[in-house]
């Protein structure tokens, strides 16, 4: 790889800003002062910039707790998403969100440029498990959990794989629910239109897990951390 791409992949800067760097006669590989941006250099190689080493990482996981009101998208001309909620530093490119969250759905949302783990995670004959928690106008009870279990249609015709429904709280009062549901399929609205189809409605929705990952409460709204190798290996090989 060109030694200006292998700066640019790891954020040291744009490709001219790098160029410049170059020309400045601060960046050296394996002790050796680059001049030209199309040197070559492999991952094992040691890159310096000044007395800083950058070592080569192709694939970056994050691990965020999505606040409420930002897209899970890459992009959009009006409104943020997750990625403008990353630091500059970490902006690498080609991050994408893996999967969607609703832009008023909060917590585990991944971000990684690794477009296989993605694939890995939400191709559909995966069935890796989603477990979200969400407080319900409507009161959900063993009907409720019986219809999610047996895999239920929607209004379009859309047949569900079976979902498990917990009823953490009933307020019969004030018709309201708390409930923590297991869905292993990632369908638009999903979990907004199940409980639509079954005459109640989510007030507030927040995904709690993927695979065998947890949310990371030491995570606020909008914050986010790297994966641990341990929990990349983990999710990889998540069922
Ligand atoms: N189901 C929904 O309805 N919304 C989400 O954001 C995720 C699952």
């Amino acid at each position: 790889m060109r030694i200006d791409k292998y700066l640019a992949n790891m954020n040291v800067g744009s490709r001219k800003q790098v160029h410049k760097l170059i020309k400045d006669g601060i960046v050296s590989v394996n002790g050796q002062m680059v001049n030209t941006p199309k040197m070559q250099v492999a991952p094992d190689d040691e890159v310096m910039v000044g007395q800083e080493k950058v070592s080569y990482k192709q694939y970056h996981y994050f691990l965020m707790n999505k606040p409420k009101g930002v897209l899970s998208a890459t992009e959009d001309l009006h409104q943020k998403t997750v990625l403008d909620l990353l630091d500059a530093q970490d902006r690498y490119q080609k991050l994408a969100p893996v999967g969607r969250l609703d832009k008023d759905t909060t917590g585990l949302l991944l971000i990684t440029n690794d477009g296989q783990f993605t694939h890995n995670l939400l191709a559909p004959n995966k069935h890796v498990d989603k477990v979200y928690r969400a407080s319900i106008a409507g009161v959900a009870d063993e009907s409720t959990v019986e219809e999610f279990a047996k895999g239920m249609q929607l209004g379009d015709g859309t047949k569900l794989k079976p979902a498990k429904l917990k009823i953490l709280s009933q307020d019969k009062k004030n018709d309201t629910s708390e409930v923590e549901v297991t869905i292993s399929e990632g369908k638009y609205h999903q979990i907004k239109r199940m409980f639509g189809a079954s005459g109640m409605k989510v007030v507030e929705l927040e995904r709690l897990t993927m695979g065998d990952l947890k949310l990371d409460l030491n995570l606020k709204r909008g914050q986010y951390r790297e994966l641990t190798d341990q929990e990349v290996k983990v999710l990889e090989n998540s069922k």
